[in-house]
């Protein structure tokens, strides 16, 4: 499984990068938002610490406006994917883009329906929101094994990324059903790698060595 950070904040991402688990990076306009950065001069940041896709959003309902944003972020990294809505046009988007080689995500997806045509439109990765389905009560792990089987069912190349991941849970319930990406706040990368077990562990052992490492 790959681990995308879902996050637009650079200390972050290079922090996490150290770690040498992060594939990719996934933001949004409200990310970006949150860092009060460019866009552009913040994709082109995180460029330089990740090698593996970065996720860039159009911000427009129009299939011009779309190509037009896409086509700009696409020249500022070669690793740049275009985010595009699950629209009509965002459809017709990503086959156009697909024709000229620019890579996309289609993002804002809820349903199996959507995620079915977003790979028949030749998606490069499909992003179902599962977090903001399991605020409204609705099941977002469902859709994942939903989408999964229909993919394999079809032997779709798109890839699921899982998406509006809110803690370890959904990583390891999406892992368990395949998936092939999750993208998560740094927070849920931080409890992944915690255990209180681990902790007590690692503090015993640390404590019983200093009884005896001077021992000849
Ligand atoms: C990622 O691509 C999405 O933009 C993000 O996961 C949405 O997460 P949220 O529901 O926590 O805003």
């Amino acid at each position: 499984m790959q681990f995308f950070l879902d996050t637009a904040n650079l200390e972050d991402i290079k922090k996490y990068a150290s770690w040498g688990i992060v594939d990719g990076v996934t933001t949004n306009p409200s990310l970006i938002a949150k860092e009060g950065v460019s866009l552009e001069k913040r994709i082109k940041e995180i460029a330089k610490v990740v090698r593996g896709p970065i996720s860039s959003e159009v911000v427009s309902n129009d299939l011009e406006e779309m190509l037009k944003q896409g086509r700009t972020y696409a020249r500022w990294a070669n690793n740049v994917y275009v985010k595009v809505p699950m629209t009509p046009a965002g459809l017709q988007a990503v086959k156009i883009f697909n024709k000229e080689g620019i890579k996309t995500n289609v993002t804002v997806t809820f349903s199996a329906g959507q995620a079915l045509l977003a790979a028949k439109a030749g998606a490069t990765l499909v992003s179902p929101f599962i977090g903001r389905l399991d605020d409204i009560s609705e099941d977002g792990m469902a859709l994942i094994a939903d989408i999964v089987k229909i993919y394999r069912n079809y032997d779709y190349k798109t890839k699921i990324l899982v998406a509006s991941i809110r803690h370890p849970r959904h990583v390891i319930e999406a892992a368990k059903l395949g998936a092939d990406i999750g993208t998560m706040p740094p927070a849920v990368l931080e409890q992944l790698v915690h255990h209180p077990l681990t902790d007590a562990g690692i503090k015993k052992f640390l404590e019983d060595w200093e009884k005896v490492k001077g021992l000849q």
